[in-house]
């Protein structure tokens, strides 16, 4: 029997900050599944910032056609299954977007094994501290922040899924962790998690604020914001300093023309700096490793998340467009079934 099914698509390319009648949702009919097919009930699915560049345009990936399905990462329930490697009941995570449910031929879908995902680790864990937002905390920090015992390392959305991973990480190795947030309750959260100190750089003099946390300067920081307060992190890099470029929030919604950037690069030279960023992706191939050992972590209580979950599929528009708002304290998520 066909599967009545919702999708949210790009309907207008967003200029500035989006709104939601760039977003459609619509009623589809999915067919009947064929040989060696599935069929996959989303339960959670993500919404992410970096999603954002591809609304507009190519950004590391090519630009999202009009009228395609919103991409994000799903967890969720095999239904019904053609396809011998998954049976009905499966939990299993993959890239399907803003669905309620989804037909695959079982690439790119993973199976969460149940001896893995239990206790601390929620199967949402999957696509947050475990999935993209908590590898690019790993691979960033650790490959190219190479943290050091008593290194100093600032993190910017430090509240955030990737900030607050990457600041318990940069903990276990020793390092001294400052984190910068929108607002006094972030900030609370981020120390909970054992984050040295905090603040909020709303009315903040950025360069100022970074002097007082971090007085002998910043060995790693680990940038998911970009412009003015990347530009006074640079102003406080120790020599040798390490820049970690994660995200860049505070751009997305600019045009070209309208970018901030950086201001400050002769620092570059008068301290010896490196800034690299990354594409998660590209260490694909760790991925399985990475996973386990965070996974551990978390079991052992070395390592927590939060979860920032609201309810229903008609809401996910709006959820995405909070995420530039401030809105989220953790990983934004939709609950859909
Ligand atoms: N390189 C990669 O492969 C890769 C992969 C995944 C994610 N990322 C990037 O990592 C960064 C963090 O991702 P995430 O999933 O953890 O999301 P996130 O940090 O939770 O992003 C949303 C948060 O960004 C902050 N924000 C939004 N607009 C801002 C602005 N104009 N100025 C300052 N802060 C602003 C807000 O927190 P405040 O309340 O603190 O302002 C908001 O809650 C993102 O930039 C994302 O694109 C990179």
């Amino acid at each position: 029997m066909p599967t009545k099914a919702k999708r949210w698509v790009l309907a207008l390319r967003p200029e500035g900050k989006p709104k939601v009648e760039n977003f459609r949702l619509e009623e589809i009919e999915l067919p009947e599944i064929g040989e060696h097919e599935i069929l996959i009930r989303t339960e959670h699915h993500s919404v992410d910032p970096g999603m954002r560049g591809r609304l507009s345009g190519d950004s590391y990936t090519s630009a999202l056609p009009l009228g395609q399905t919103i991409d994000s990462a799903m967890v969720g329930v095999v239904e019904q299954s053609r396809n011998e490697k998954f049976k009905p009941g499966d939990r299993v995570t993959g890239g399907f977007g803003w669905v309620t449910h989804a037909i695959s031929n079982g690439r790119g879908v993973q199976i969460l094994p149940p001896e893995m995902y239990h206790g601390k680790l929620r199967p949402t864990a999957a696509i947050g501290v475990l999935g993209i937002p908590g590898l690019t905390s790993y691979f960033g920090l650790l490959d190219l922040g190479r943290p050091k015992e008593g290194d100093t390392v600032l993190i910017s959305s430090a509240a955030g899924p990737v900030g607050a991973t990457a600041g318990q990480i940069a903990k276990m190795k020793g390092c001294k962790v400052v984190g910068i947030a929108g607002s006094k309750e972030k900030c609370d959260y981020v120390k909970g998690l054992g984050f040295d100190a905090c603040f909020s750089y709303r009315g903040a003099d950025l360069k100022a604020a970074i002097r007082e946390h971090c007085p002998e300067g910043v060995d790693i920081y680990f940038d998911n914001v970009g412009a003015e307060m990347l530009d006074a992190a640079i102003l406080n890099m120790k020599e040798h300093g390490r820049i970690v470029v994660s995200g860049q929030v505070s751009e997305y919604n600019r045009a070209d023309n309208e970018l901030v950037g950086i201001r400050n690069v002769t620092r570059f030279i008068t301290h010896r700096l490196r800034m690299e960023g990354l594409v998660v992706f590209d260490y694909f191939k760790q991925f399985r490793e990475a996973q386990a050992e965070m996974a551990q972590w978390i079991h052992d209580g070395k390592l927590t998340y939060t979860e920032d979950v609201s309810d229903g599929i008609e809401g996910s528009a709006a959820a995405f467009i909070g995420l530039f708002e401030g809105e989220n304290l953790g990983r934004r998520l939709i609950k859909v079934s």
